[in-house]
C-alpha cells in the first residue's frame, strides 16, 4: 500500500470531530450540526461570487471558486460539517450526457430515450472531467478548521436517472417509470451504469479528502415497494458495499426523501451508518424505529427556518426532545430555500447548541 491512506486519516479523526463520533454511534451533546444546502442563494456572498462566473456548471467545474462557496456558511455560521459544493448532475454530465442550468427554470437535459441513448453514454472520461470536483475537495480539505468535518456526495442512482430521463425535473416521473416497469432489464442497465459511475466518484472524492459521504435520493418516495427494493435499496447496498470494502472507516449516510414507512427497511438493507429524516418523519418514530440500528440526521422543515420565531423554536425543541439522547446529527428535512433570511439560521445553531430545555 502505497496510497497516501485516506483511511488513516479519517479513523484518526473519529475520535476527535464530532459529526464522526455522531456517525459511530455516540450521542453527542450538544449535536453536531448542518444544513442541506447550505451553500446557496441565500448567502449575499455566494450571490456575489456566483455573478463572476457564466454558469452554474462552470461554478461546479471552478475549484477555486467551488472551494470558496463550500467554506463561506462554515466561516459565516461554523457548522460541524462543510459539504462539498457540486451537484448531483455533474455525473450524467460527466457520462456525455449534456446539462444545462436555466435560470429560474432548473436543470435541463436532452431526455434519455432508451438503450440506443444509453450507449453514447460511457465511463470513459468520467474521471479526468470530473477531477475539478476532486480538486475541490483537496482544497477545501487543506482549508478547514480542524473540528469541521467535510461531506462529499452524490446523487443516488434512482434519482439521477429521473433527470437523466425527464429531461430535468418533473411531477409524475411517468417516462422514467415508464422505462423501468415496460423494460425492468433495460432500466437495470442504467441504474448498473450509474452504480458504477457513482462508486467510482466517491472512491476519488474520499481519496482527495472527503470523510463522509451522503447519496441524496430526493424521488426515492415516488417508487412502490417492490420498485424501492429494486432501484432505491439495491444500488445504495451496492455503492454502500464497494466503498466498504476499499475505505471501511469512512461512514455513509443516505437520504431516501419520502420513504415513508420504507426507511426503516432501507436503514438495515442499504448498510448506511446515517440517514437523512425527510420533513414528514415523526421524530420520535425515528427515535423508535431508526436510531437503534443508525445514526439519524435531520428534519427541521425549511420553511420554519424561514418564518423563524416561536414556531421554529418550538419545531427545534421537539427534534431535540426526541433525538438528541441518541446518535443524532441536527439537520434540516430538504434543502435550504432561497428566501431564507440568514440570520435565522444563526439563531436555529445557536438553539441547537443551548440544547433542549
Ligand atoms: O448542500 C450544499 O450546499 C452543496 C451543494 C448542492 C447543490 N445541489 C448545489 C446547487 C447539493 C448537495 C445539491 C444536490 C442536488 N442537486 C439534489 C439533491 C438534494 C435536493 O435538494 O433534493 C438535487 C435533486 C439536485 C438537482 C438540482 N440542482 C436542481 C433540481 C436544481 C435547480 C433548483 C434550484 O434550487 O435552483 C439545482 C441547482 C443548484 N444546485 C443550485 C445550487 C446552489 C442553484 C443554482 C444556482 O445557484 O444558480
Amino acid at each position: 500500500m502505497t496510497d497516501p491512506d485516506p483511511d488513516a486519516r479519517g479513523a484518526r479523526a473519529i475520535v476527535r470531530k464530532p459529526l464522526l463520533r455522531a456517525l459511530d454511534g455516540e450521542a453527542v451533546s450538544p449535536p453536531p450540526l448542518w444544513l442541506m444546502r447550505q451553500a446557496g442563494r441565500y448567502l449575499p456572498e455566494y450571490r456575489a461570487l456566483r455573478a463572476e462566473v457564466g454558469s452554474f456548471l462552470d461554478l461546479c467545474y471552478a475549484p477555486d471558486k467551488a472551494a470558496e462557496v463550500t467554506l463561506q456558511p462554515i466561516r459565516r455560521f461554523g457548522m460541524d460539517a462543510a459539504i462539498l459544493f457540486s451537484d448531483i448532475l455533474v455525473v450524467p454530465h460527466a457520462l456525455g450526457q449534456d446539462v444545462a442550468f436555466r435560470e429560474g427554470e432548473g436543470p435541463v437535459l436532452p431526455p434519455l430515450a432508451a438503450a440506443d441513448d444509453l450507449a453514447r453514454l460511457s465511463l470513459e472520461r468520467l474521471h479526468e472531467r470530473l477531477s475539478p470536483v476532486y480538486e475541490t475537495v483537496e482544497r477545501v480539505a487543506g482549508a478547514l478548521p480542524a473540528e469541521t468535518t467535510l461531506i462529499g456526495f452524490a446523487g443516488a442512482p434512482w434519482t439521477v436517472a429521473t433527470y437523466m430521463v425527464e429531461g430535468g425535473s418533473s411531477r409524475d416521473f411517468a417516462a422514467t417509470k415508464a422505462w423501468a416497469y415496460d423494460d425492468p432489464a433495460g432500466f437495470d442497465a442504467l441504474i448498473a451504469l450509474l452504480i458504477e459511475a457513482t462508486a467510482a466518484y466517491l472512491d476519488r472524492q474520499v481519496r482527495a479528502g472527503a470523510e463522509v459521504v451522503q447519496l441524496f435520493d430526493t424521488w426515492a418516495g415516488v417508487l412502490p415497494p417492490d420498485a424501492f427494493r429494486r432501484w432505491a435499496i439495491a444500488p445504495v447496498q451496492a455503492i454502500v458495499a464497494r466503498l466498504k470494502t476499499d475505505h471501511p472507516g469512512v461512514p455513509v449516510s443516505g437520504f431516501p426523501r419520502g420513504a415513508g414507512l420504507m426507511y426503516p427497511e432501507y436503514a438495515a438493507a442499504t448498510g448506511i451508518d446515517g440517514i437523512g429524516l425527510d420533513t414528514a418523519v415523526p421524530p420520535e418514530q425515528a427515535a423508535a424505529l431508526l436510531q437503534p440500528h443508525v445514526t439519524v440526521q435531520g428534519n427541521l422543515d425549511p420553511l420554519k427556518l424561514v418564518a423563524g420565531g416561536a414556531g421554529m423554536a418550538a419545531a427545534v425543541a421537539d427534534i431535540l426532545g426526541a433525538l438528541s439522547s441518541g446518535p443524532f446529527i441536527f439537520n434540516l428535512g430538504h434543502g435550504i430555500v432561497p428566501q431564507t433570511p440568514p440570520e435565522h439560521v444563526a439563531t436555529l445553531i445557536d438553539l441547537v447548541r443551548e440544547g433542549p430545555r
